[in-house]
């Protein structure tokens, strides 16, 4: 199989996330949860973990980062946590349901929700984000990247915005983390939430969110913590106020692995990489006739991108690639309803491909005889 879906999640893994996973049975104990070397270890994998990840995202400490089982559980602890019936809260078109929906959820409890427009190339209304995020709002939760158009957004610009007007800043991660550098403290992010199992390099079941000090956040669950058992609420100190019951403690021996591999190499470097990867198919892919691309590429883009074959549906497509040519990608919506409705490509939805630092020429190039291929009438 040529694997072209890692916005969904990367399938090939740095051989020491597995190896990290594999070495954690048998060693880890349950954090918190005793003095005996197994529990001892298992405190000290997390710690090590937190501490690789505060570093890759520049959060202020690692206490400060607290682990989850994705990004949407991430983000409904930071929605959820921190708004409240009454609140007005502030998002994009161009969010995932992991945003839309946890807003929704607020909405359904009192709050006010506004969502700001994107234009058929995913473009945002920046003029409708300085209306709708008015004094008095409470958050600006976006993603940094669509993960349907690959259109990255100027989140420095929008967490300035947000902050002067008394907002708090919360950002959606999933599709940029590990192909961008992502300092917290510079951009004014207050909240970030992560996934694990995507740019990351880490397992599924894994991701989290990092919170600037002096925040403070209600958690959405309570249960054990292997501290303060006689306190009947949840403490309040991070990290231990967003994370009941045992962790994924082998699961974040692997993220901790990924997050090693990605500071090992650079956003950056991967970044860049990826992008090559991303020109090269658009380069192929531009030359055959009935091809229409989805977003922006005149400016800042992850390597994800999207696309449609004449008018034929986005699903048949991306069937006929996989069966025909052993070539995974992702069609329909992408849980990105507004996203698609912005494009045009309700109906149909389109189809993805989305590379990692682990995709080889070779594989971009099949993707695009297949295609081309596919356009000519011709089949495997
Ligand atoms: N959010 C993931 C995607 O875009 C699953 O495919």
């Amino acid at each position: 199989m040529i694997y072209l879906d890692n916005a969904a999640t990367t399938l090939m893994k740095p051989p020491a996330v597995p190896e990290a996973v594999l070495s954690a049975f048998g060693h880890l104990g349950n954090a918190g949860r005793g003095v005996n070397s197994a529990a001892l270890d298992a405190s000290r994998s997390l710690f090590s973990a937190r501490e690789a990840v505060a570093e890759l995202f520049h959060a202020a400490r690692p206490q400060q980062v607290a682990f989850t089982l994705n990004v949407t559980q991430a983000l409904n602890m930071a929605i959820q946590g921190l708004c409240a019936p009454g609140d007005r809260i502030v998002t994009t078109a161009a969010d995932h349901n992991s945003v839309l929906r946890p807003c929704r959820m607020m909405r359904d409890q009192g709050a006010e929700v506004e969502i700001v427009p994107c234009d058929k190339q995913g473009c945002l209304d920046w003029q409708a984000m300085e209306n709708l995020v008015g004094d008095g709002t409470r958050m600006l939760v976006m993603t940094q990247a669509s993960n349907v158009t690959g259109n990255v957004y100027d989140i420095r610009r929008a967490a300035k915005l947000a902050h002067s007007r008394g907002a708090l800043f919360v950002l959606d991660s999933a599709q940029s983390a590990g192909h961008i550098e992502i300092n917290m403290e510079a951009l004014g992010i207050d909240v970030l939430c992560f996934t694990g199992h995507k740019g990351l390099y880490g397992p599924q079941g894994t991701g989290g969110l990092c919170l600037r000090p002096g925040l403070e956040i209600r958690p959405v669950l309570s249960g054990g913590t292997g501290v303060q058992s006689y306190n009947p609420h949840q403490p309040p100190e991070m990290p231990t106020v967003l994370e009941a019951g045992t962790l994924n403690g082998p699961g974040i021996a692997g993220l901790e692995a990924g997050v090693r591999f990605v500071l090992e190499k650079g956003p950056e470097t991967i970044g860049r990489r990826t992008a090559e990867l991303a020109d090269r198919f658009l380069v192929g892919v531009r030359k055959i006739s009935g091809i229409i691309l989805y977003g922006d590429f005149s400016s800042p883009r992850t390597s994800t991108i999207s696309l449609n074959l004449a008018d034929y549906d986005a699903a048949s497509v991306s069937d006929a690639l996989y069966e025909n040519y052993g070539i995974a990608t992702r069609a329909g919506a992408h849980c990105a309803p507004l996203m698609h409705e912005a494009l045009g490509t309700k109906e149909r939805g389109t189809v993805r491909f989305s590379f990692s630092w682990f995709t080889t020429e070779a594989e971009v190039d099949a993707a695009v005889k297949a295609l081309t291929e596919l356009a000519s009438g011709q089949s495997a």
